[in-house]
């Protein structure tokens, strides 16, 4: 079996190494050692001035939500994982759809403007598989109208644009430490802003708003990460040059073997580098997407339809909306399995199961 992802794990002995102090101390969350340790290394390998290490992804979002202070709509893309979406409506906000670019798979910039109404407070837009948006002229927008703009990087660790961490665009970026992603603490998240004083902010919120023992900031829930989830990031993180080679090497092997596949990757921001998050690509159309996966499946190999449907069609607590290009993406593209642990030869494999379905 080949499944579509498979988490990388450090030897046992060095996550061990790390886990061993707990039972000393005694101290398993809080904001422990091993977490400051963890957002001290992440802000020298990210080359960022400030980030915080929370419980997940989702709780990030809604973390930066809450303390930009947003309110009414806030415009977004429909092709995002599910989280994207929902945190909006969590908190209390409209997802103002806008479609995406055909070419990037992000939200399309240039359509923005027309979405803006007096109610718009943000833009939360996802670097899709780690591909950066057009953060030039979504920060130009949000100039000229006044709003916050938050990025779900939950793809795209370690990108940059011209050399600066992708992280550092936008009011807040949030990032996912889940333990699908390219380097994860089994379950975690970052929050990452430029600002010091924002980020203040969202360490009380982090901690149920306290300042001290006594006092509270601020409006606050639990956005904690254990010290056992920062031991495993500390653990993988000194293996994340090693993880993102070897993915690179299957990327390379992928993109030679599917050459003549009707199907087509990504365009990637021109500033930036490919982490190799995902493997997707864009069917010339749905009948042979879903021939590929049944045919894959046959053989006990697991692709994912990642992202389908489109979130502006499928939520049951949003009122549907057709978005042509987000439509169509979402029916045509699939993510090929992409981990540490794949073989060069298991990706031989899954490109001639793939061009036999094309050629049958
Ligand atoms: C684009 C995107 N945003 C948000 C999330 C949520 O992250 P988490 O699973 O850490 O809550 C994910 C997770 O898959 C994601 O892919």
């Amino acid at each position: 079996m080949i499944p579509v992802t498979k988490p990388f794990l450090p030897p046992q002995e060095e996550y061990e190494k790390y886990i061993a102090g707990i039972w000393t101390r005694k101290w398993l969350t809080n904001m422990g050692p091993l977490s400051s340790q963890l957002e001290m290394e992440l802000k020298d390998h990210l080359q960022v001035p400030h980030l915080l290490f929370v419980s997940n992804g989702t709780v990030a979002l809604q973390m930066a939500i809450k303390a930009l202070d947003l309110k009414g709509e806030i415009i977004t893309t429909p092709f995002s994982f599910v989280a994207t979406t929902s945190c909006i409506v969590w908190e209390s906000c409209q997802p103002i759809f806008v479609d995406i670019d055909q070419n990037s798979l992000n939200i399309d910039a240039s359509k923005i403007e027309a979405a803006i109404t007096e109610k718009t407070s943000a833009i939360l837009a996802t670097h899709v598989y780690g591909n950066p948006c057009d953060v030039a002229q979504i920060e130009k927008i949000a100039k000229k109208h006044n709003l916050k703009v938050v990025y779900d990087a939950a793809h795209a660790f370690g990108v940059e644009i011209d050399g600066k961490s992708i992280f550092e665009f936008g009011d807040i970026s949030t990032c996912s430490l889940h333990a699908t992603k390219l380097y994860h603490s089994v379950e975690g998240g970052l929050l990452i802003s430029t600002d010091a004083e924002l980020l203040k902010k969202l360490a009380y919120i982090r901690n149920f708003g306290f300042d001290g023992p006594e006092n509270f900031a601020e409006l606050g829930l639990n956005g904690k990460n254990s010290e056992f989830h920062a031991a495993m990031g500390l653990a993988n993180l000194k293996y994340i040059k090693l993880i993102q080679e070897k993915r690179a090497i299957l990327v390379k092997q992928y993109d030679e073997k599917l050459s003549t596949l009707k199907a087509r990757r990504p365009i990637w921001h021109p500033q930036s580098e490919n982490n190799n998050s995902y493997y997707p690509i864009v069917f010339e159309d749905e009948e042979l997407l879903l021939k590929s996966i049944n045919h894959l499946q046959s053989y006990g190999i697991f692709s994912r339809r990642y992202f389908y449907p489109s979130l502006a069609s499928a939520l049951p607590y949003i009122e549907a909306k057709s978005l042509e290009i987000a439509d169509d993406i979402a029916k045509r593209v699939l993510c090929l399995p992409l981990y540490y642990d794949l073989t060069l030869e298991e990706v031989d494999l899954i490109c001639r199961l793939l061009l036999r379905a094309q050629n049958n």
